[in-house]
């Protein structure tokens, strides 16, 4: 069973005086059991935001707290790289990361094959990362979203040995609780920050063909235990539609997420997603305390 996962992407916005209050006000109202809780602030706000998630207000019921991820990693160990992180920086100060999203794509002309760097990267380190992928609006009018995207997978991923993101079986038993170390967002470029969002029916689609790519690079379980989440605009009143996707595990939240009640909102409605994939699973609710 795929783990249901809220991530928020908190760009470039809150600053280390304000980022900790407003991590800590998120978890404590969005303790959700059954869903994977991820903030990720801006740099210079990840002690700050993991120093304010520690402590039982912002624990589920399942036990599991608020994990923390950065928002881009370099692709090197170390070296003469001014003003960039390297993976192992970010170890004690995150445990998740995101990778590939389109702004940086734009802005900081990352390609494909820069983007597999750090996924390898940000794996060796130990980080669990966040894939985005995802089109242009006159790429999906074309009628080419499914192989922009398989384009942008298979160009990240080439030349990595899909073993490295696998897990054994007692990891894969403590991934309710951690996550997996690979999880694709498909974010359509043109539904960040414009209000738009895709259909769920077509970000199931793209789902569909993600989990097609993934086995044809060589993904156990045809790509299947990998969490593929919607981004773009994503608010509690647009999640629904995306979460009724068996598909869809999820969302990574940009705007909406520096706003506690549309998290508290986002993360009880992936809780009733995740409650009912454990009935159908047959699966016991877990340990409460
Ligand atoms: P948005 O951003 O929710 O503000 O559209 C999503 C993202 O960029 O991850």
């Amino acid at each position: 069973m795929r783990n249901v996962i809220v991530a928020a992407n908190w760009k470039m916005h809150t600053t280390p005086a304000d980022a900790g209050e407003l991590a800590r006000t998120i978890g404590a109202r969005s303790r959700t059991p059954g869903v994977l809780r991820v903030i990720c602030p801006p740099f210079v706000c990840l002690a700050a935001v993991r120093d304010a998630l520690v402590g039982p207000d912002v624990v589920a019921a399942d036990g599991n707290g608020v994990a923390v991820g950065a928002q881009n990693v370099h692709h090197e160990a170390a070296g003469a790289y001014t003003g960039e992180v390297a993976a192992t920086m970010l170890v004690g100060l995150a445990s998740w990361v995101i990778v590939g999203h389109s702004e940086r794509r734009r802005d900081a002309a990352e390609t494909d094959d820069l983007i597999g760097r750090k996924l390898r990267a940000a794996r060796a380190a130990g980080l669990r990362a966040i894939l985005c992928v995802g089109e242009q609006l006159d790429e999906r009018q074309a009628g080419r979203a499914e192989s922009v995207v398989e384009r942008q997978l298979g160009g990240a991923l080439a030349g990595t040995d899909p073993g490295l993101f696998s897990m054994t079986d007692a990891q894969a038993a403590a991934a309710s609780a951690v996550g997996p170390w690979l999880t694709i967002a498909y974010e359509p470029v043109w539904a960040i920050g414009t209000g738009l969002t895709a259909r769920g029916s077509d970000a199931a689609a793209m789902a569909t063909a993600i989990r097609v790519t993934l086995a044809r690079l060589g993904f156990p379980d045809a790509g299947e235990g990998v969490p593929v989440l919607y981004g773009g605009s994503v608010t509690s009143a647009s999640i629904d539609e995306f979460l009724a996707e068996p598909a869809i595990d999820g969302a990574l939240v940009g705007g909406a997420s520096l706003k506690p009640d549309e998290m508290a909102g986002i993360v009880a409605r992936a809780g009733l997603t995740a409650a009912a994939r454990r009935a159908q699973a047959g699966i016991v609710a877990g340990p409460t305390n």
